[in-house]
């Protein structure tokens, strides 16, 4: 049997211009200790086209542990993977180099998602948790690509927000969805998971079933290796390298076929990262209504889901 992943993270840089507090690879903690760079071409030209041969619907992210924006050909990138129908393209962004130019180029292009990192709705706490920023300029981009898209009378690319719920910032959450609530298509408030310590959250059921990433999401770091699954910040379990053989070779692989393989047995503990990580839970969701507020609310074990009804 031969698994497809549904969703594909390709880092096309590990660069950044943010340092913020709590990212696993470019926070004060130093936690991911593996080199930084950017994402040759002959990489992800291979990839991409792998990727659009396997004939089925894939979310195709753009984003790894840095900024995609940093990339100096993502412009080409983006509209070598929108050459492939199946492919559903998007990625998060700190929004700090979203300019004018920008959102009209992804407008036209007809990206299919976008999510900006915004944490809170104070300048003041915002450059504290997320350093070297400036939330004028990033609602200023935000604001200027809702109204090119509004006047290109598109619904793409879906704009989504994520705010990290800091402590600096936890108590402005509300005021951060009634903010944005009726602008924007899906808010999530997500839990601050604390590196390197990162990977537990509360209200995780005590009966832990095989993590559904291992069936569903494929890795793949800025310098061609696959790494096991996002939580593999620092890519300390490579599957295997994307110029070396085939992705779905890769990733039906020895390595892989392991810890399916461990996970199918519920021996959880046998792997290092997964002994100690949460991640499994996250498709376990619980939704609800705010009809007072005009909210629809999805639960889950890593953050809350607004949209409005
Ligand atoms: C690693 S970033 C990469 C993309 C881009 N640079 C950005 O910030 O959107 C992915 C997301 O993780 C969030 N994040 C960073 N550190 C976090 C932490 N300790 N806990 C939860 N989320 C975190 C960021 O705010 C961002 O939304
Ligand atoms: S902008 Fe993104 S990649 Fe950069 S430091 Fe912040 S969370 Fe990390
Ligand atoms: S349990 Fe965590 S570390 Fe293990 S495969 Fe799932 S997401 Fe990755």
């Amino acid at each position: 049997m031969i698994y497809l992943p549904s969703q594909v993270i390709l880092e096309v840089t590990s660069a950044c211009n943010l340092c913020c507090k709590g990212c696993a690879i470019h926070g004060p903690q130093h936690y991911v200790t593996r080199p930084m760079g950017t994402m040759e071409e002959k990489v992800w030209r291979t990839a991409i086209a792998d990727i659009g041969s396997w004939g089925r619907e894939v979310n195709l992210t753009t984003h790894g542990g840095g900024e995609p924006l940093l990339h100096p050909r993502l412009k080409e990138i983006l509209t070598f993977a929108k050459s492939f129908p199946r492919l559903e393209i998007g990625f998060l962004t700190n929004g700090m180099l979203l300019d004018q130019d920008w959102s009209e180029f992804l407008v036209s292009l007809g990206l299919d998602w976008i999510s900006f990192s915004i944490d809170g709705v104070f300048p003041e706490t915002h450059r504290i948790v997320r350093k070297r920023s400036d939330l004028n300029v990033i609602e200023d981009n935000l604001s200027t690509l809702l109204d090119i898209k509004q006047n290109a009378g598109t619904q793409k690319p879906r704009v989504m927000l994520n705010m990290v719920a800091y402590d600096e910032v936890l108590d402005q959450r509300e005021l951060f969805v009634e903010r944005w609530i009726n602008k924007v298509d899906s808010i999530m408030i997500s839990h601050y998971r604390n590196p390197p310590d990162s990977k537990r959250w509360p209200l995780i059921p005590a009966d832990r079933k095989p993590c559904f990433l291992l069936w569903s999401q494929m890795v793949i770091a800025w310098d061609g290796r696959l790494g096991l699954c996002c939580e593999d910040f620092n890519i300390d379990f490579p599957l295997g390298r994307v110029t070396e053989s085939p992705l779905l070779e890769i990733w039906n692989g020895q390595e892989i076929s392991r810890v399916r393989n461990m996970h199918e047995r519920g021996e959880f503990d046998s792997h290092s990262m997964c002994r100690v990580c949460d991640t499994w839970a996250d498709n376990i969701v619980h939704e609800s209504k705010n009809e007072a507020r005009g909210y629809r609310i999805i639960q889950k074990a890593s953050q809350t889901v607004y949209s409005a009804l």
